[in-house]
């Protein structure tokens, strides 16, 4: 039976190596192991057996009581990298959702007041939140391009590149889960995940915590958002995932010719290409871009295989949903994603694969690439030049003015 490994000492929650901890690691080492197995499996002789019960219960006991010691030794501290949600001070932020959309959902835990947004929209222009002070969370969601890069694939840090198109973050409030494939349940579970990636922003958190602290001028706004204390990783998420709420936009000319019924709103190409976009026995693109009778988030939030990112043997480049639910059917499925001022944000889909509008539609056209788990929508629908045209208007009614707060903070505020 081999060693524990030094690592060991992390995952029991002993990063320190106190003492105790270093009882309860060597408790769990060899003896344990070779006792349990020899007592399961029935090796030992059926005298023997109730004295090695005996000892097996000591050490499960004394294992027990010396993990509980040891984890409090261990996390006695939160520390500045914890997550723990701090309660914001100040006035609530009053959100007046535009036309075509629902109420923004707000988590309980972090309630949006007007001094945690203002932190976290002058984190997010930040770029001390990277490595080597060169990219903060706007270079890769730009609000000139409706939060997003128009790069195939966003560059971080000392130019490296990842493999996913950066996706818009209007309306993301809406979504139930992060990222093309979803592994963050919400904004303030995501945020961590680009401070840390080593293609993205490439700096651990200890040291982009530490970088922030030493600033006293932010570290006021810090307190005065949360009250007195260090800054920390949980308040960082909770600013910016505040911020990313206000990210807002709909009342665009496909909302005031839907839901206020303005004829006028829509180009009568738009007007068609908004029809082929219902119709089931067309575009169908409702199915998964939905729109219902009060509003349009333009998305399931559900996660589907359309037939991007398929290579010319036919396999599929990127797993996508997969590799969170480890099912068969999610291989190759990504977030639907909402159309609200797509026509800003190209290129398109995970991988940045489509330059156009155009390009996407005559995709949908051609049925996406065959593979054994496309959704079988993809397969119905039927396009003719005309329909391809006038979804392409459409789309381009998706678009709406961004909020007034979105950009960087005017200089000395
Ligand atoms: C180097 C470019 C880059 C930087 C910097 C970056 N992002 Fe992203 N962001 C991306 C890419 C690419 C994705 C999609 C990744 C995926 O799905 O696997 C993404 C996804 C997201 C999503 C998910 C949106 C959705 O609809 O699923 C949110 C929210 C987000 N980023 C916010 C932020 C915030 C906040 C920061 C700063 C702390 C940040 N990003 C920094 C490139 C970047
Ligand atoms: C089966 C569900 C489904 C149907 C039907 C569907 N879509 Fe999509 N759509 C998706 C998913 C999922 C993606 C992202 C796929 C990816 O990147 O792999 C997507 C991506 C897109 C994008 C790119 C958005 C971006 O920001 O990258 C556009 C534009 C789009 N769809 C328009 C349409 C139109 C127009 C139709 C009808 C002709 C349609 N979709 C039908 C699920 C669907």
């Amino acid at each position: 039976m081999g060693r524990w490994p030094a690592h060991a000492y992390e995952m029991s929650g002993c990063s320190a190596r106190p003492p105790l901890c270093w009882l309860h690691v060597r408790l769990m080492d060899s003896e344990f192991y070779s006792l349990t197995l020899r007592f399961l499996t029935g090796i030992e002789e059926a005298s023997t057996r109730p004295c090695v019960l005996g000892v097996y219960s000591l050490f499960v006991i004394a294992s027990v009581a010396t993990l509980a010691s040891c984890g409090r030794t261990g996390h006695s501290d939160p520390g500045v990298v914890s997550s723990q949600r701090v309660k914001p001070l100040g006035a609530p932020v009053d959100l007046t959702v535009p036309l075509g959309l629902p109420p923004v959902p707000v988590p309980r835990d972090n309630p949006m007041t007007v001094r945690a947004v203002a932190l976290g929209r002058r984190l997010f222009y930040d770029r001390r939140l990277s490595r080597d002070n060169t990219v903060s969370c706007a270079s890769c969601h730009n609000p000139l391009f409706n939060f997003t890069d128009r790069q195939p694939h966003s560059i971080g840090v000392a130019g490296k590149t990842g493999t996913r198109n950066a996706p818009t973050l209007i309306n993301t409030a809406y979504n139930a889960a992060q990222f093309w494939d979803g592994r963050a349940p919400t904004l303030e579970a995501q945020i961590g995940g680009p401070m840390e990636n080593p293609v993205e922003m490439d700096q651990p958190h200890e040291l982009a915590v530490s970088k922030l602290n030493a600033d006293p001028e932010l570290r006021r706004h810090f307190e005065e958002a949360f009250g007195p204390g260090p800054v920390t990783l949980g308040k960082i998420e909770q600013a910016i995932a505040s911020f990313e709420r206000t990210l807002i936009s709909a009342d665009s000319p496909f909302d005031r010719y839907e839901y206020e019924g303005d004829k006028t709103a829509l180009s009568p190409a738009a007007i068609r290409g908004l029809a082929v976009f219902k119709n089931p026995e067309k575009g169908n693109c409702v199915s998964c871009h939905t729109i219902t009778g009060k509003y349009a988030l333009l998305t399931d939030g559900l996660f589907h295989n359309i037939g991007v990112g398929v290579n010319d043997e036919g396999e599929l480049t990127d797993l996508g949903r997969f590799s969170e639910t480890k099912h068969d059917a999610d291989k190759g499925a990504f977030k639907t994603p909402t159309l609200r001022g797509v026509a800003e944000s190209a290129p398109y889909m995970h991988n940045g694969s489509l330059k156009t509008l155009k390009d996407v539609v005559d995709f949908y056209a051609g049925r996406g690439n065959s593979n054994l788990y496309l959704d079988k929508r993809i397969s119905a629908i039927q396009l003719s030049g005309r329909d391809r045209l006038d979804l392409v208007e459409f789309l381009k009614s998706l678009s709406s003015k961004l909020p007034p707060d979105a950009g960087p903070l005017p200089t000395g505020e």
